[in-house]
Parts: structure tokens; sequence; C-alpha cells
């Protein structure tokens, strides 16, 4: 299999020189066991590339844990990524063994990391000094063999300048660098990832016919600026599909109304301690609940690994967490069609 279609069978879809490149330094990165960080503005398929790379190593078959270094407070940030043992404080009622533990062998990725504290960052740069963690009250260090990828969309060595993310760790880290390319330099993608949103579209709604694309319908697609990169071409085609009727085509007109009404302004909170459910101008209460539940669900599902202990951390039961999801997934599903269609009346 050529790097190309490697990429395409993990859902990394385009075939511009910048994927190419992309390809390339993915397979280069896989085939060693340094630590990479990939860089890139929001919506360009980070997380897809950590997971690509991880696919592609030997340590495919051995876990990927995701942490999302914005999300836990710098309180917890030590008994999260390295555990800790039954009595190391009140509350601490059995050994848990956390995030670098049970990454062991496997690849931990670290997603946002130019969020994380300073003091965080120090004990993160123990560890991947050391190769070991000793979990909170622990007397004894473990010893973990853990790929370490992380990402962000900050300019780390500007951060490193600004004194907001200390030098020895953005050397650690970013051995190698992969970049992800914005959508606007990569434009000749955008008939690929056109056509592999709108199938993947037609199969979520269970479609039976395909819809049709009028030329002058790409023609706009090419001439805008995708401020939000692929996340946002994806969202726009899903928009097109649910709001057309299979035997309609999708015209210039049709693609310029989901531009327009395509929010730019996303409101997250002011600390940027709260990465769940940013707010989108526009967007109802409900709507806002029911993104922010789906997000922390993600997040902590990324975390445990399974949806039992997700309830778990979550005190519900299993049964009343998958139901609640689904509710609020039906919801959201509603309103994208209703948005939709008032949008083609
Ligand atoms: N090349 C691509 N092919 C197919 N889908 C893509 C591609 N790039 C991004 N996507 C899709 O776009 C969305 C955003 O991707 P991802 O979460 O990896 O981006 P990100 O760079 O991590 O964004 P952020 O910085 O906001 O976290 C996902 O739904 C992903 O599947
Ligand atoms: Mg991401």
């Amino acid at each position: 299999m050529n790097s190309e279609s490697k990429l395409s069978s993990v859902g990394i879809i385009g075939d511009s020189p910048a994927m190419h490149l992309l390809a390339r330094q993915i397979e280069t990165a896989a085939g060693c066991d340094l630590t990479a960080v990939v860089t890139g503005e929001s919506g360009t398929g980070k997380e897809l590339v950590a997971r690509a790379l991880h696919r592609q190593s030997a340590r495919a078959s051995m876990p990927f844990i995701s942490v999302h270094c914005g999300a836990i407070t710098e309180t917890l940030m030590e008994s999260e990524l390295f555990g800790y043992e039954r009595g190391a404080f009140t509350g601490a009622n059995q050994r848990r063994k956390w995030l670098f533990e049970a990454a062991h062998n496997g690849t931990i990725f670290l997603d946002e990391i130019g969020e994380m504290s300073i003091a965080s960052q120090v004990k993160l740069l123990r560890v991947l000094q050391e190769g070991a963690v000793r979990p909170v009250g622990a007397h004894a260090e473990i010893q973990i063999d853990v790929r370490v990828i992380a990402a962000t969309n900050r300019n780390l060595a500007r951060e490193v300048a600004a004194g907001r993310f200390r030098e020895d760790l953005f050397y650690r880290i970013a051995v190698l660098a992969i970049n992800t390319p914005p959508l606007r330099d990569r434009t000749s993608d955008i008939p690929l990832l056109l056509q592999y949103f709108q199938h993947q579209t037609e199969q979520k709604i269970k479609s039976t016919v395909s819809r049709r694309i009028e030329d002058d319908a790409i023609d706009a697609l090419f001439d805008y600026h995708w401020p939000g990169n692929v996340r946002q071409l994806r969202h726009v085609v899903e928009k097109l599909v649910v709001g057309t009727l299979g035997d309609s085509l999708i015209n210039a007109d049709a693609v310029r109304r989901a531009l327009d009404n395509h929010p730019h302004v996303v409101l997250c909170s002011t600390n940027g301690r709260w990465p769940f459910g940013a707010y989108t101008e526009g967007d109802s209460l409900d709507d806002f609940l029911d993104h922010a539940m789906q997000d922390l669900y993600d997040m902590l599902r990324g975390k445990t690994g399974s949806h039992s202990e997700t309830a778990r951390q979550l005190r519900v039961n299993r049964s009343s967490l998958y139901q609640r999801l689904d509710r609020a997934r039906r919801r959201l599903y509603l309103s994208t069609v209703n948005e939709a269609a008032a949008s083609i009346v």
C-alpha cells in the first residue's frame, strides 16, 4: 500500500502535494519511536494525524490514549496523568492506574499541549526524561514505555519566547514536527473531501439516492477561504446534503446560503479552562447543553476507554447515560434538519 492509500484507510482524505508530503512525514514518524508534535490551525486534522501515526507504528496493537491537556486542572493533573496509591489522599479508596500507565507500550496523545500550566509542564518533563512515573502517594516509580505525540494550534516557539511554555519541554517534545496545512492552501482536495463527506452523510441519514452537485456549486466552495478548515467543510456538506432532496441538484446558491449561515464566531470561556461545548452564536440553550454533554462524554470516553467507566465517573448508570446521549444526538440531528430545511425555503 502506498502512503496515500494508508492515509485514506485511516480516514485522512487528500491528493494535493501538501497531503502527499504529510503522508510521507507520517510514514517516517511512524517508522521511529521519537516524540512528535503536530501543529496546525483548528480543524486541519491534527488528531487524525496523531491516530494515523499510531496505527502505522509498531505500537499499533497497543493502546492510544488521548488527553486534552486544557481539560485537566492543575490540581488534578498529577493524579490524572500519573495515578495514585490507595490512601494517598482523602477519597483515594483504591489504587488508580491512570493515563501514562494505561498507555504503557502504546501512545499517549497530549492534545492542546500549549494549554498546560507551567507547573504541569515541569511534571510532564520529569516523566519524559526519566521514562518513569511515581503515582501520587507511591514509594516506588513505575517504568513506562510510552510514545508521546503532542498537538497544538498555538505557535509553541512564540509561547516559549513569551514565557508561557518551558523551553526544555519544547525541545523534548518537538523532536519531530509535523504541520497539517490549512484547507485554503490545498483547495485542490475540496472535490475529494466533498465526495467523502457527502457519502458519509448520505449513509448517516440512510439516503438511497446520491445528490448531484453542480459545477458552479463546486466553484463557490473553491472561492471560499475556510477559516474553520476541513471541520467547517464537513459541517457545510452535512448541511447541504440534509437540506437537499435526493433527486435534486446542489447549486451555488445553496452553497452560498450554507456558508452564510455558518457561524464563524465561537465563544469560549474567558479563562481558557473550559473546553467543552464552546458556544456558537445563534445556538439555543438546548443545542449548547447537548453539544456540551457530547463533548464531555467524548473526552471522558477517550480517557477511560469504556462507556461503563465514563458512566461511573459521571455518577449515572450506564443505560441512563446511553439514553441521555441518544436523546441529545436525536435533538441535535433534528435541529440541523430544521435549520437546513428553513434555509432552502
Ligand atoms: N484530511 C482529512 N480528511 C478527512 N477528514 C478530515 C481531514 N482533516 C480533518 N478532517 C475532519 O475534520 C474534523 C476535525 O479534525 P481534527 O479533530 O483532527 O482537527 P484538529 O486539527 O485536531 O482540530 P482542533 O485544533 O480544533 O482540535 C474531524 O471531523 C475530521 O474527521
Ligand atoms: Mg484536535
